[in-house]
């Protein structure tokens, strides 16, 4: 059995980097909400049990808590921050709230560690750690020990090492944290135990098996969009059951230049499986005809997308096994607030009730995308696939403002591969998150040779984040945008004007639709 740490959510916004963490020690994690009962957990038999902050105090009834019982498992837990203070108001301890905000912290913070703690053993006894709170623990219950300080905060860390209980305030997830990652594996090897079995390789055969287990001699349809995560999947499955594989790849002519012929050369190519590309321009196209609104047009595509897709099911694999390439975080229950519940995605789809199939296959459902990526590597997927930008749904149909036509979808095709040829050239394209090209519907007046032209204007976008949930505006240097623009505009039949787009995100969005 693969062993098993539970990371416990208590609604902090680190959680998920919590889980990713502990999954790059070598440590298989799970994520529970807070309102997961303790039968559910003890099933999952884990080597340890991990709480994470949360914005709530302990001390509000209305906080999220969970049953004391919790730590007469025997199983080791080490709370985070709001989880270090559960754990010492739950065993008897004294939490106090800094209504002076003399001792609340946030940031940066020089902490003095004792290295007698099995967290900090080996590590130098003092450094900056991450601190965001207002609560503090001003006593730790009967039989912990105070092993870190700050100026400000008594019990920066606590440590209860006989019934393997262990809490600190500070967050060791974060970077900003000095050895950070160097405490939570301490955590796990040395006070858990764990022996490390997380590995690419072994996911992978692991993974291979199971299929081969659950599918045995029937077949397996997946719908294959391009993006990394079907891919990923794909050349899983492939791997796993070869020929009895199809992946049904629907080409709605608003990819990338060439992108759909490279996907098809891809999996034709580099993988044993069947292939099935439905190449259906003509149909999006005219579904699109005189269509400008933009909710409009991705209900129209999201629409037209299925339909094609699941008639094309119908007529031929009705049997057998569907695969989908879900990501553990398009299925965690989150423990934000008490509406814990299962975010549906556009990776989830619904499948028809008229078609009966065996079962649903999602080999990547415990998966993070760092580690999604790591296994299409392992797989021999080539880098565009692995490392490709997060592409909207709808395709270029939200990036051709106003009237999608093909003329206008070329055009946009056109700017857009000059702008990808031009940023790999110079280094730039691992620099930024997302970069793009975007055809406004815009005509401007402009003069090429001798003569007046009056043609589409070209809009860049090009963007840095972390999460898409924030960004920023790219600085590209000024001698790179002037060459894109050269090149869109000699290169480009129809575009006499490029633009820079430096908006951030908010008040923009990365699309402009
Ligand atoms: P926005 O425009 O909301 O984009 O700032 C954030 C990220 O999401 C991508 N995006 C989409 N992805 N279907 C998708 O699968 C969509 O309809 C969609 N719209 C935006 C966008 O490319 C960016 O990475």
């Amino acid at each position: 059995m693969q062993e098993t740490v539970i990371v416990l959510d208590f609604g902090g916004q680190y959680n998920q980097l919590i889980a990713r963490r502990v999954r790059e020690c070598g440590v298989y994690c799970e994520i529970m909400p807070y309102t997961a009962p303790l039968e559910k957990i003890r099933e999952k038999n884990p080597k340890g049990i991990i709480f994470t902050g949360g914005p709530n105090s302990v001390y509000d009834e209305s906080s999220p808590h969970y049953t004391p019982e919790i730590f007469e498992l025997g199983v080791p837990v080490l709370g985070i921050c709001y989880g270090c203070q559960l754990m010492a108001y739950a065993l008897g301890g004294k939490v106090i709230s800094a209504t002076d905000n003399s001792v609340s912290e946030y940031g940066k913070t020089e902490t003095k560690y004792s290295t007698d703690c099995a967290l900090f053993e080996g590590l130098p006894d003092s450094g900056v750690s991450w601190m965001s709170h207002r609560d503090y623990i001003s006593e730790p219950p009967a039989g912990f020990a105070v092993t870190a300080v700050t100026d400000n905060c008594p019990t920066a860390a606590m440590a209860d090492p006989e019934r393997r209980l262990y809490g600190v305030q500070f967050h060791p997830e974060v970077n900003h944290t000095e050895h950070g990652k160097d405490m939570l594996s301490a955590f796990l090897y040395k006070v858990c135990g764990c022996a490390g079995d997380w590995k690419t390789e072994s996911f992978i055969s692991d993974t291979v098996e199971k299929i081969r287990d659950t599918v045995g001699e029937k077949s397996v349809v997946l719908g294959l969009s391009g993006g990394v995560d079907s891919s990923v999947a794909a050349a899983l499955i492939s791997r796993a059951i070869g020929k009895r594989l199809t992946c049904v790849f629907v080409d709605q002519g608003l990819m990338r230049k060439d992108e759909g012929d490279f996907v098809e050369q891809t999996f034709t190519k580099l993988f044993d499986m069947n292939f099935v590309r439905i190449n259906c321009q003509d149909e999006f196209l005219a579904k699109l005809k005189g269509v400008t609104d933009p909710e409009e047009k991705r209900n129209i595509i999201g629409e037209e997308f299925y339909a094609v897709f699941w008639n094309k099911i119908r007529e031929s694999y009705g049997d057998g096994y569907f695969a989908q390439g879900t990501i553990y975080p398009d299925r965690i229950e989150s423990g934000k607030g008490d509406a814990a519940k299962i975010k549906t995605h556009h990776n989830q789809v619904g499948v028809p009730k008229d078609i009966k199939f065996d079962g649903i296959i999602e080999p990547l459902g415990d998966l993070f995308k760092d580690e999604v990526r790591a296994v299409g590597e392992k797989l021999g997927l080539p880098r565009e696939l692995v490392w490709r930008q997060p592409f909207p749904g709808p395709g270029l149909g939200v990036r051709v403002i106003g009237e999608v036509t093909a003329e206008r979808v070329r055009i946009l095709q056109e700017a857009d591969a000059i702008l990808r040829d031009e940023m790999e050239r110079c280094g730039y394209a691992d620099k930024m998150s997302q970069f793009f090209a975007v055809l406004p519907g815009v005509k401007t007046v402009g003069v090429m040779g001798d003569a007046r032209t009056y043609s589409e204007l070209v809009a860049i976008r090009a963007v840095t984040t972390d999460d898409f949930m924030t960004a920023d505006w790219a600085k590209i240097p000024y001698d790179i945008l002037g060459r894109v623009s050269n090149r869109i505009i000699n290169e480009v039949e129809n575009v006499n004007r490029v633009v820079y787009d430096i908006t951030s995100k908010p008040p923009g969005t990365v699309e402009w639709e």
